[in-house]
């Protein structure tokens, strides 16, 4: 059986991030609401039980309690901030408001030997030196629940760490699944790997050969209808199909006219050419632009490319009443964020603007085999099956393409520039080195025309703008700090090289107040 650990969601902000540092130490684990059924728990049987932290105090009237069969499983459980305050509530111990609320890095002696913490003790402070983490909380215990011991403390909070190491019960005031937390992923990976006794076997090749045997499973002699969209998620789930099933998939690839540069030859080599796999692709740049003529307004715009998307899908597939299932690239922050796991603890959600949609009259059943992966695991994925380095590392690219970087009416003609520009800076990113330290990067057409001097002749034509942004959950987001060479570079490029374009601007707006795309 697979070792698999249990994390319940008391509504921290980070508890995808404990979710993805198990991940990294090589154990597969979930995230559950707090206030699941206990029935639910005791039958996914993990191996060790994470309480994550929570915005609440355990002092509010509501506050999330932990659910008994916690401690009915008998396995070895971890709390993390309020889930270390909730733990010591439940087994007898106190908590206490604290007049300061402590936030940010925090130094903390480790004080006994632990199996939690391992030889870190020895090594890192055994002559008192204080180890840096990360703290955000208001709470703290005061009083340790019978059988455990303070194993660290810091200046604000004597019992900074607790363990009951015969019942195997841990408890952290501060949150080691943040990277400010010296030492927080080995502290983790003790928990699941020693004290849990995982292995760590969640290993893209084994994530891949799981995968291709419960989809075998699944879908048994069934055909499979996916939209291939040139997008990293889609991509992956359709070499692991082909890996599957083989011929029992299709892929529908619609070319709407507003992909990225070469894009559409990219997805046939690399699909039809290198993988063999079916592929129909369809030619719908005519009735895209055609639909889309004299509309500006941005929401319109969307609308009639979502629309035309299905109906073109759509009618794709209806030519193949043999498809039973519809595959889609749905990976697990969606998941988490669209279930906001429990309502009562619903986290800001995402708006999710996938395009297409499903064909709905068409009686078709989900497949979404990435629905337990995070976007790393997708992309180490694809390359264990084969795909290029390049194509599972590609920035998001949203489903109404490059509808949403030219503002006002689309026209071929502005396609045609921004796609070369976009490619340019691309280019310019990757020869930098800098494509895979901004999180997403690209060009925006602006149906203005400004002066510029071209030999002795003053030409009025379209601006370009650059838009480059650093950030993890696309809900904020900075501007790169891009270096001028690399920016004086893409410039000059995009002038000589794009014809109708006289100006390139660098967009240091951040998000919120501004969006991403330009729309
Ligand atoms: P904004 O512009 O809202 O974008 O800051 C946040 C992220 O969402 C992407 N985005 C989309 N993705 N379909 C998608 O699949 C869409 O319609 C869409 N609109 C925006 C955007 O590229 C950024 O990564």
């Amino acid at each position: 059986m697979l070792n698999k650990i249990l994390i319940l969601d008391f509504g921290s902000q980070y508890t995808q991030l404990i979710a993805r540092r198990i991940r990294e130490a090589g154990v597969f684990c979930e995230i559950k609401a707090c206030d699941c059924d206990d029935q639910e728990i005791i039958d996914y049987s993990p191996k060790g039980i994470i309480l994550s932290g929570g915005p609440e105090s355990v002092f509010e009237p509501d506050a999330p309690k932990i659910p008994d069969a916690v401690f009915e499983l008998n396995c070895p459980v971890l709390g993390i901030c309020y889930g270390m305050h909730a733990l010591a509530l439940k087994l007898g111990g106190q908590v206490a408001a604290s007049e300061k609320r402590q936030f940010g890095r925090q130094a903390i002696i480790l004080r006994e030997e632990s199996i939690l913490f391992g030889h870190l003790v020895e090594s890192y402070n055994g002559d008192k030196n204080p180890l840096d983490v990360w703290m955000s909380h208001g709470d703290k215990v005061t009083q340790l629940p019978e059988g455990f011991n303070i194993i660290a403390e810091s200046q604000n909070a004597p019992i900074c760490a607790m363990a009951d190491e015969m019942r195997q019960y841990y408890a952290l005031q501060f949150h080691p699944e943040v990277t400010h937390s010296v030492l927080g992923q080995a502290m983790l990976e003790r928990f699941v790997l020693d004290i849990c006794q995982c292995e760590a076997d969640w290993t893209p090749a084994h994530i891949v050969d799981t995968l291709v045997a419960e989809l075998q499973q699944q879908i048994g002699h069934d055909k499979v209808l996916l939209g291939l969209s040139g997008g990293v998620d889609s991509s992956v789930v359709a070499a692991l199909l082909h890996k599957a099933i083989g011929d029992q998939l299709m892929c529908v690839f619609v070319d709407t006219g507003l992909l990225r540069l070469n894009e559409r030859e990219q997805v046939i080599t690399t699909f039809q050419d290198h993988f063999g796999v079916n592929l129909i692709h369809i030619d719908a740049k005519a009735l895209f632009f055609e639909a889309l003529k004299g509309e500006s307004d941005p929401e319109k715009k969307r609308k009639i490319i979502g629309e035309n998307f299905v109906r073109v899908f759509e009618s794709e597939a209806k030519k193949h009443p043999e498809m039973k299932w519809l595959a889609q690239g749905t990976i697990y922050p969606d998941v988490i964020e669209s279930a906001g796991l429990s309502s009562k603890k619903a986290h800001v959600i995402k708006s999710h603007h996938n395009v297409g949609g499903l064909p709905e009259h068409m009686d078709l059943k989900l497949c979404e085999p990435l629905r337990l992966l995070f976007k790393d695991e997708v992309r180490k994925i694809g390359q264990e099956l084969g795909l290029s380095k390049q194509m599972v590392s590609r920035h998001p690219f949203p489903g109404p393409g490059l509808g949403v970087r030219i503002l006002g009416e689309i026209k071929p003609q502005y396609v045609d520039m921004l796609q070369k520009a976009d490619a340019i800076f691309i280019e310019c990113l990757h020869e930098f080195d800098y494509y895979n330290k901004t999180a997403q990067a690209f060009a925006v057409f602006l149906p203005v025309k400004s002066v510029g001097v071209m030999g002795d002749q003053r030409r009025y034509e379209y601006v370009i703008a650059l838009r480059a942004v650093e950030t993890t959950d696309f809900m904020t987001a900075h501007w790169a700090h891009l270096p001028y060479t690399l920016l004086e570079k893409v410039s000059s490029r995009i002038i000589n090289e794009v014809s109708g374009i006289a100006r390139v601007t660098y967009d240091i707006s951040s998000k919120p107040p501004a969006t991403i795309e330009w729309e």
